[in-house]
């Protein structure tokens, strides 16, 4: 249990990188403190939870939580922290056709995204997941494919809970063969469930191809399945996505979410898609509303403690002490914290998605025919990877700050081939509606820690 001296610690330890990143100091400057305060926080940390390694893959997240705000104040070029929100496709392949979605008939037809299917191979995940995991605070496994076609998503789920980050699927569940059990032990946190109706008629208006009954009993095995096995965990929320056609549905949805063994139902508004099919209207009812049927902080917390029992020790001590152990990196970086911007676009530093073919893009947005959102591919079998700073993600970051300064300075990096964050997009510039928000992160942070760090400290690291 934390003590009040070991708040106090954390403060202080905090509290004088906290100042030092907001003051003048030199990247490789501030980096040496960084290092010098690694041990002295996982020991903290280490005394409040009681394990080594959990406390050393915690330490390894706040302090990145504080680099990542610094490289996002001094709109770094060259990040030197790592994304703390990772997405990774399982699948690229998925056995729906939802409008706007690349699956869509029509936008297949009409060759609009830049996407073709495949399952991840494993090698690949475990690669990229061995390298950020343990700077994550949160891990997706989905983006635009169906996470649970893959037989092996369980598998993957585990490898990301063995560095304590929180896991989080959605799934059309409208899945012929699932392993219910695999899914409940596999550690996942968060099971979102797309089902947009409480009829097969109303359901399939949006989720082409999807079987009402079939995901209705996908559901509830997994209901049982964490009743069977003593399980909190994941905690399964039916998401309705409101629609003109669905609107008159909800409460039945609400009724029914509640009987197959949902523990919440979010009600929420969903993006346009009229542009792939006019006639899917986004419905009137513009919310996003959670009724909770279940829900206590503590089913996350049984979670986490099954995996802090079991962090491979020896692997976490080799990565907690080469962590930023390069002072290149911080020496490189200096190369672009003269100018800051107003306006830049927040995915850029915080999170990073990766397809099942490695491909590496900033946000969850899919690559098009006319726009290229590929910033960099990650290999299996290749060693550490920094894809978080290819060109391309330099050249992002780097044009937010030209666009701001109305085409001023280059500072060296060739601006031809743009990605789409600069030659089109508009979305993330100045928003910061991202899903891995830094105050979820610090949420996370200070639960697993056992409410070590203060209220100060939390809105300094989560508030940007
Ligand atoms: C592209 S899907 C991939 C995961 C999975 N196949 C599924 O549908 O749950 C990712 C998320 O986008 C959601 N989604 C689909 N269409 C949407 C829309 N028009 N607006 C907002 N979210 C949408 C899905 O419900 C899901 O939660
Ligand atoms: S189920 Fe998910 S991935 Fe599949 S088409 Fe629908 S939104 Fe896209």
């Amino acid at each position: 249990m934390p003590t009040a001296e070991n708040r106090k610690s954390v403060s202080e330890l905090l509290g004088a990188l906290i100042e030092a990143a907001d003051g003048g100091a030199s990247s490789p400057e501030f980096m040496r403190k960084v290092r010098a305060s690694k041990n002295e926080l996982a020991g903290i940390y280490w005394d409040s939870i009681g394990s080594e390694p959990a406390a050393q893959l915690l330490a390894l997240k706040t302090l990145n939580l504080l680099l990542a705000r610094r490289d996002f104040f001094h709109r770094a070029q060259r990040a030197i922290a790592s994304p703390f929100g990772l997405v990774v496709e399982p699948s690229n392949g998925c056995n729906l056709a939802c409008p706007g979605c690349v699956h869509s008939e029509n936008a297949r037809q009409r060759n609009v995204f830049d996407w073709s299917p495949g399952m991840v191979k494993a090698d690949l995940m475990r690669d990229f997941l061995d390298q950020y995991g343990p700077y994550a605070t949160h891990i997706f496994l989905y983006d635009y494919g169906e996470p649970l076609l893959n037989p092996r998503t369980p598998q993957y789920v585990g490898w990301a809970k063995d560095s304590l980050a929180l896991t989080t699927i959605s799934s059309n569940l409208s899945i012929k063969k699932l392993d219910a059990e695999a899914i409940v032990e596999s550690g996942l946190d968060y099971l979102t469930v797309s089902v947009d109706g409480a009829t097969q008629d109303v359901y399939q208006v949006y989720r082409r191809g999807g079987d009402l009954g079939l995901v209705l009993k996908n559901m509830a095995a997994i209901a049982d399945a964490k009743r069977r096995l003593h399980r909190n965990t994941p905690i399964i929320q039916w998401q309705f996505l409101v629609f003109e056609h669905n609107e008159h549905q909800i409460e039945p949805a609400i009724e029914m979410a509640k009987r197959h063994g949902a523990n919440q139902i979010l009600i929420a508004s969903p993006f346009d898609v009229a542009w792939d099919d006019p006639t899917i209207r986004v419905g009137t009812r513009n919310s996003h509303e959670v009724v909770v049927f279940d829900f206590k902080d503590s089913y996350l917390e049984e979670n986490r403690q099954r995996f802090v029992d079991s962090v491979d020790k020896e692997r976490v001590r080799r990565f907690f002490e080469d962590a930023w152990s390069n002072d290149a990196v911080a020496i490189s970086s200096e190369e672009s914290q003269s100018k800051r911007a107003d306006i830049t676009c927040h995915w850029l530093y915080k999170n990073v998605a990766m397809d099942a073919t490695g491909r590496v893009m900033p946000c969850c947005g899919p690559p098009g025919r006319d726009y290229d959102l590929v910033l960099g591919t990650f290999k299996a079998n290749s060693g550490s990877q920094d894809i978080f700073n290819t060109p391309k993600y330099r050249a992002a970051r780097l044009g937010c700050k030209i666009e701001d300064e109305h085409g001023s300075g280059t500072e060296g990096v060739a601006l031809e081939g743009l990605p789409h964050c600069l030659a089109g997009c508009t979305w993330g510039k100045g928003r910061d509606d991202v899903i891995s928000k830094p105050e979820h992160s610090v949420a996370m942070i200070t639960e697993a820690t056992g409410e070590v760090l203060d209220p100060d400290v939390c809105s300094w690291l989560g508030d940007w």
